[in-house]
């Protein structure tokens, strides 16, 4: 487990055609300055991330499926042995299939599906075209690329999980579920949907946590649906922060040191919130040094539990729902039946 470093997040563009009542505008590019990743430096950052030790690198956005140089950057990551890994929303997966296939078991495509019908789709995403994303989602699991759904749960579409775990089932693909976590752009939102976990009547033995969520951010919980792997991440099961935290005026913020990013305008972001840890870099030299120094914080960094009791904000908002009855009036979606996924054969996240 000690050798497992932090993965890089790498988020290509901030444009995306989906607008998500979750995500803040910027997507994963927040708050850092705004230009265009050009490729031939992502290609540095990739030689940068290679030369300090990391081995798992997270193509995001935005949405990276409109990135125009997408094919170039995953083939410069695959050829240099990383783990390469993508989230999408699966809008455009069935015209860039064709050369994705390509890289059948080099990728891991991991798409971001909040909804089976359109209905549902419309009020998260706000578009439409559910039966698209599904058939992109069904040739890249055919193709052996797309290996696992995302799925946000919100007050808006928890309804949807059964669906969503039949198609899993089908196509033979994992699901991971996450709660909605605010951040200052979306906190408005997150007090009208956010939705517990606990609306999913989750039952029975989990299995040991993934070793990655063992070491960084939040432990996941692993359990096998009716067949199908689901990992919960849920951030009031505690995360990881670091003693420079206490700085921080989001301390405890709800997603703490989870994966490092590189934005477009070469910041290395080791959490969102905590602008004090963002590392602005000229060049690769800079960059290696920054990233060496961030690996070194997440490697000293500690869970915490229940930190909730410190900041009230985010707690109280999660009990008035509660006892106020907004989410108390959600049906409770059983995922009975599960058993403990105990072939050790985790998917990684
Ligand atoms: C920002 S998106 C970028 C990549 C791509 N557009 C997609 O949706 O997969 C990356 C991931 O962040 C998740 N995400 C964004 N905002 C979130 C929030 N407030 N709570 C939980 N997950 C969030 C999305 O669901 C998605 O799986
Ligand atoms: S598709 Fe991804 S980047 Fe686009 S709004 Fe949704 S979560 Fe954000
Ligand atoms: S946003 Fe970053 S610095 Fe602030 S508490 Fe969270 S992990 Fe720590």
């Amino acid at each position: 487990m000690t050798d497992i470093k932090p993965y890089l997040t790498i988020p290509l563009l901030e444009a995306c055609n989906f607008r998500c009542v979750y995500c803040p505008p910027e997507g994963e590019t927040y708050h850092t300055p705004k230009t265009v990743f050009l490729p031939e430096k992502i290609c540095g950052v990739l030689d940068t991330v290679m030369a300090v030790g990391m081995t798992k690198v997270r193509f995001s956005g935005g949405e990276p499926l409109m990135y125009p140089h997408l094919e170039q950057v995953i083939d410069y990551a695959v050829n240099l042995g990383l783990e390469v890994h993508m989230n999408t929303n699966g809008y455009f997966l069935l015209q860039q299939l064709p050369w994705l296939q390509h890289y059948k078991d080099k990728i891991t495509v991991k798409v971001s599906l909040d909804a089976h019908s359109n209905e549902a789709l419309q009020a998260v995403s706000k578009v439409s075209k559910i039966e698209r994303v599904i058939e992109g989602i069904r040739q890249g699991a055919a193709a052996g690329i797309v290996k696992r759904l995302n799925f946000v749960l919100t007050r808006l579409n928890a309804d949807q999980i059964p669906g969503i775990l039949a198609l899993c089932k089908e196509l033979g693909l994992g699901l991971k579920i996450f709660d909605m976590y605010p951040v200052p752009e979306t906190e408005q939102a997150w007090r009208i949907y956010f939705a517990p976990m606990e609306v999913l009547a989750l039952e029975g033995e989990a299995a040991p946590i993934d070793p990655y969520t063992q070491k960084y951010g939040t432990p996941t919980e692993e359990l096998l649906v009716d067949g199908v792997p689901v990992r919960i991440k849920n951030c009031f099961n505690g995360t990881r922060y670091h003693a420079m935290c206490e700085q921080c005026a989001a301390f405890p913020c709800p997603e703490g040191l989870y994966c490092v990013q590189v934005t477009p305008s070469m910041t290395v972001v080791p959490c969102r919130l905590g602008l004090h840890l963002y590392r602005q870099c000229d060049d690769f030299t800079q960059l290696g040094s920054a990233l060496s120094e961030i690996i070194d914080i997440y490697d000293t960094s500690y869970l915490a539990y229940d930190f909730g009791d410190k900041y009230q904000g985010f707690h109280d908002a999660r009990l008035i729902e509660l006892e106020g009855g907004a989410v108390a009036d959600l049906e409770v979606i059983p995922l009975l039946g599960y058993v403990a996924n105990t072939s050790g054969e985790n998917i990684r996240c």
